[in-house]
């Protein structure tokens, strides 16, 4: 989602005449795009931005401007402007599309901008803001903005607003845009994708509609949430080539104490069912998830429980979190753990499903998989990089001729993660 706004960031910049730069010091204009999501997300931000002062004294004609979810919460807009007076634009989330005017409005008469939306009052959706893609042969596609589910431990609903659907027809005109230009995977993205409903348009209406449209192509889509999930959306990815075997189902947790303190609407028994029902139809599908430690009263019986559910679901990959409070989020007002309790469950956690990637990657020794080449693998010469349909990613030897084409290899050693192999065609 970020990288996606980030390519919008950058489309609207060169729409003015900007263009990018590869040394921070020579930039005439530097444009963070912030996340809230966790506080190491915030820290990490506020130190790049502490990093560029000096920049700025050096180079008084430097526009820097600080954009995204991180300066939609309350106040910290005018913190940012206290902390680093030097910036000369703050932006949220939704009226991005407003940059390039403020930047123009800047070199002009060196006037400093902010504008913050509240989220309750979010505009309408922009459908003409250019787009810099720099994801090689992915597209992203966004097919809506916003999420209405309140988890306790989450910001984003506070900061990006209620959920707004995208025509479906403008995602199908972007797809099919996006489809003759070259890209050869298309990624549609929203918060909770199974719940985007425009005018009673549902989300595997909208699969349908991508897939209809001619070419070789992948189609991936991020996030799902349990709650919502639709077996339906199982029965297209099986009746359709073009869908990828691959599910992105953040489980959270597998204590339903936990889950319901974090108001997620599901069970870890509702949690199995959907990954019952998905090993069944889709034996290929690789299921991936996010996984949280630490919220708040997590006891060792419910850290046990996630446990329990990872090694009985045996996700191909996971993302792993540790609880981070939120201002202004319920969760952040109950009691909160003890950070070695944290420290010592993630690390925990992280090698449990290390493992288990590992296990499963050597599952694919032996097999030939069909690998969309996405990059010259920049770590080792002669070689690339592609991902098969489940989402793995492959490596083996060959040009730069190879990338966005369709390619089939055999697999014929694992690392960890990452898989190699052979040209097999
Ligand atoms: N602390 C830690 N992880 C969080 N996530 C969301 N909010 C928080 C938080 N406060 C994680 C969730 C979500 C992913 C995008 O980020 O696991 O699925
Ligand atoms: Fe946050 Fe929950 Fe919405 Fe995901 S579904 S964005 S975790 S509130």
């Amino acid at each position: 989602m970020n990288v996606h706004e980030s390519e919008k960031l950058a489309g609207i910049m060169e729409k003015i005449g900007y263009s990018a730069c590869s040394e921070v010091e020579k930039a005439d204009l530097i444009v963070f795009n912030t996340c809230c999501i966790r506080d190491t997300a915030e820290k990490k931000i506020l130190g790049n931005i502490g990093d560029i002062k000096h920049l700025k004294k050096g180079k008084p004609s430097l526009i820097v401007a600080v954009v995204g979810c991180m300066t939609q919460q309350e106040g910290i807009g005018e913190s940012l402007k206290e902390k680093f007076p030097f910036i000369n634009v703050i932006l949220g989330t939704s009226n991005i599309s407003e940059l390039g005017e403020a930047v123009k409005e800047i070199e002009s008469k060196r006037k400093k901008t902010y504008k913050n939306i509240p989220t309750d009052q979010m505009p309408d959706i922009e459908e003409d803001v250019p787009v810099y893609r720099t994801s090689g042969t992915n597209a992203w596609v966004n097919i809506m903005y916003g999420c209405n589910n309140f988890c306790t431990y989450c910001i984003v609903p506070h900061v990006r607003g209620r959920e707004r659907s995208r025509r479906p027809d403008v995602i199908l005109d972007e797809v099919k845009s996006l489809l003759d230009e070259g890209y050869k995977e298309i990624t549609l993205l929203g918060q909770n994708v199974d719940s985007y409903n425009y005018e009673g348009v549902k989300f595997k209406d909208i699969l349908e509609g991508v897939t209809k449209i001619d070419g070789k192509f992948r189609l991936r889509f991020m996030t799902s949430h349990p709650k919502d999930f639709d077996s339906e959306v199982i029965d297209i990815i099986r009746s359709c080539d073009n869908i990828c075997n691959n599910v992105h189902l953040p489980v959270q947790s597998g204590s339903n104490r936990v889950l319901k303190l974090m108001n997620r609407k599901y069970t870890r028994e509702k949690y199995f069912d959907i990954i019952s029902e998905i090993r069944e139809k889709l034996p290929e599908c690789g299921i991936t998830s996010d996984i949280m430690v630490g919220f708040p009263t997590e006891t060792d019986e419910d850290f046990a429980d996630t446990l329990d559910l990872v090694k009985k679901v045996r996700f191909s990959n996971a993302f792993t979190f540790v609880y981070s409070p939120r201002k202004g989020t319920p969760a952040a007002a109950m009691e909160q753990l003890p950070a070695a309790v944290k420290k010592q469950r993630i690390t925990e956690l992280v090698n449990l499903q290390n493992a288990i990637t590992k296990e499963l990657s050597e599952e694919y020794i032996g097999k030939v998989e069909e690998i969309l080449v996405e990059d010259v693998n920049l770590k080792k010469a002669g070689y690339v990089m592609g991902r098969t349909e489940s989402g793995r990613l492959v490596n083996f030897k060959g040009g730069d001729d190879l990338v966005g084409q369709f390619v089939n290899v055999k697999i014929n050693t694992s690392k960890s993660a990452a898989l190699w192999g052979e040209r097999n065609d």
